[in-house]
């Protein structure tokens, strides 16, 4: 267990804020698509830790998350000042996979799933393309923090109020299309409905990616089963119960089982 002190805590836009923990121990190893289980404190009647993606570490061992507030434990998160300490468990789960030499990344992201894949766009300027959907515009994260690292962006809103008004799967329809036959991998974190829509999407073209389940969670370490998703397997049914917080939260597209 590590103590995580608030080095700052601020209000990012609408509901959305960004916390930033020294916490040099979990950065020396932390990878794009792995998450920290934070114990937060005032909540002793709600014992659970809170899972978050960890949207960026440096070297320094400053480690960010980005989060909305949601109920209770995210509503106390936001309350907390700078000085005070989180207990942090983690780099937690597996990760998202580089690109291989070559491979152009594509990030197909809805709301704060944006933060899971940010560490991807640190790629030494190397760019790629980045497919941000959201409700509104007030739930599109991290849009210049992309362009900065040198990441074409594209957006969708449902309610058209910035880019593309529709579902950022669209988006994807056209980079597929647009892309030919470079060689490309997907990354994809955001509302379970869309990442298994962009999931058959990549399976029906036999296209490589990578989907960041974020799933209820209770232990995040394999203990309890409060995290199964179904994955393929070769048994009988076809199917298994696969731990998304030590198994996952990140899958193969294709590793997923896909019910009509
Ligand atoms: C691997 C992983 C990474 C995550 N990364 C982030 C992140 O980077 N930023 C962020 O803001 N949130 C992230 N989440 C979701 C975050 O853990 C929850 O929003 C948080 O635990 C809610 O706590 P709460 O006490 O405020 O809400 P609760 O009072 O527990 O719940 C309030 C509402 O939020 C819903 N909720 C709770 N947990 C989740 C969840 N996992 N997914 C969707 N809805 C949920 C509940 O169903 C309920 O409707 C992640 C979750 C996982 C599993
Ligand atoms: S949260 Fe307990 S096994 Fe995954």
């Amino acid at each position: 267990m590590k103590t995580g002190e608030i080095i700052t805590n601020r209000l990012l836009q609408d509901e959305y804020y960004r916390v930033e923990f020294y916490a040099p121990e979990i950065c020396r190893t932390a990878r794009a698509g792995q998450f920290v289980h934070v114990r937060i404190p005032n909540l002793e009647h709600r014992i659970l830790r809170r899972p978050f993606s960890i949207c960026n570490c440096t070297e320094d061992g400053v480690l960010t998350v980005v989060y909305k507030v949601v109920g209770e434990g995210t509503r106390a998160l936001a309350g907390l000042a700078p000085g005070m300490a989180c207990e942090l468990m983690g780099p937690l789960g597996n990760g998202f996979m580089p690109p291989k030499d070559g491979e152009y990344p594509v990030l197909v992201v809805g709301g704060y799933g944006s933060a899971a894949t940010f560490m991807l766009s640190q790629n030494g300027g190397k760019g790629g393309l980045v497919l941000l959907g959201a409700r509104s515009a007030s739930d599109l994260l991290l849009v210049e923090e992309y362009r900065r690292n040198g990441f074409d962006v594209r957006v969708s809103t449902n309610d058209g109020s910035a880019g593309h008004k529709g579902l950022v799967t669209e988006l994807l329809t056209e980079a597929i299309r647009e892309n030919g036959d470079r060689p490309v991998r997907f990354y994809a974190c955001g509302p379970t409905g869309m990442l298994y829509a962009v999931a058959k999407m990549l399976c029906a073209r036999n296209l490589p990616g990578e989907i960041s389940l974020d799933h209820l969670m209770c232990c995040g370490v394999g203990a309890c089963f409060a995290c199964v998703v179904k994955v393929k397997d070769n048994n009988a049914d076809g199917w298994r119960y696969a731990r998304s917080c030590n198994e996952g939260p990140v899958f193969r597209a294709a590793e997923l089982y896909l019910e009509d």
